[in-house]
């Protein structure tokens, strides 16, 4: 794939977010035949999965119906589906399993956890799971604005993958007393992580470490470097910005 495809060039996976060249670091080693992502927007990243990976069956889903600004291929499929309904994700899944998922949705930490727990054991061995975006899991600062102030922090996609990493780093294995301490206050249960270590080969998370290539908002790069803020006001290093964690699947 070229270098300076204005597909790449244009994602927020890659101006803001820098995700990209992460991935490829991941992509690199392996064969992709089939790919889906949650989370298709206004198409942008169905067309970059379709000129990065030229010969994969891609599938899309989103709670939207079919926008007709998605790309339409013979090998590319569009379902609904809203990620707050746990029954309606296994039974997508049931009969499906893909070499990469993308989890890029409505980033709520419940639907982040229902598509991992329900997703995981459909992608093929050796193949990737993707949480994107999974700052939206850290615990909400007292200032938020947003609808989740005066929400209290609950264990999540973010930190269970954070547990597993840290207890694999430390040499200790995960038996049924150390899921059941990661479970406590968890959107996650002890069966569940027991069976998501399991499935775990390998896991990275990457986290932003330098300033946007430009802003999301106003995609201008005249940034206001001592307010850490873009001229249009937004925020361009702040603590929770562009996570994603990579599962490589066991
Ligand atoms: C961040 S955007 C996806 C961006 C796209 N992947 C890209 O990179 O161009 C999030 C998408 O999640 C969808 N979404 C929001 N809530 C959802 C839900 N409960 N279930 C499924 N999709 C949802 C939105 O409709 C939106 O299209």
């Amino acid at each position: 794939m070229r270098k300076d495809s204005p597909l790449i060039r244009e994602s927020d996976k890659h101006f803001w977010h820098g995700y990209i060249a992460f991935y490829e670091t991941h992509f690199a080693t392996r064969a992709i035949g089939s790919v889906l992502e949650f989370g298709v927007l206004k198409g942008n990243s169905i067309r970059w999965l379709m000129e990065r990976f030229p010969a994969a069956k891609i599938d899309g889903v989103d709670i939207l119906a079919e926008q007709d600004e998605w790309p339409r291929d013979a090998r590319v499929s569009y379902h609904r589906l809203d990620q707050g309904r746990r029954a309606d994700i296994r039974d997508f899944f049931q009969g499906r399993s893909f070499d990469l998922v993308i989890e890029d949705g409505s980033h709520a930490p419940e639907h982040q956890v229902a598509c991992l727990i329900e997703g995981l054991p459909h992608v093929n061995s050796n193949g990737l799971y993707i949480v994107e975006d999974i700052q939206t899991s850290l615990p909400k600062p007292a200032t938020w604005k947003s609808k989740w102030k005066g929400l209290r922090p609950k264990g999540n996609a973010l930190s269970t993958l954070l547990a597993i990493e840290h207890f694999r780093r430390i040499g200790r294995s995960i038996d049924g007393e150390l899921a059941k301490k990661i479970a406590h206050d968890n959107l996650i249960n002890q069966e569940e992580i027991l069976e998501l270590d399991c499935n775990i080969n390998l896991l990275w998370l990457y986290r932003r470490n330098h300033l946007p290539d430009k802003c999301y908002h106003c995609g201008s790069s005249e940034f206001d470097y001592g307010a850490f803020k873009c001229a249009c006001g937004v925020e361009i290093f702040s603590h929770a910005d562009s996570m994603t964690f990579v599962i490589e699947k066991k």
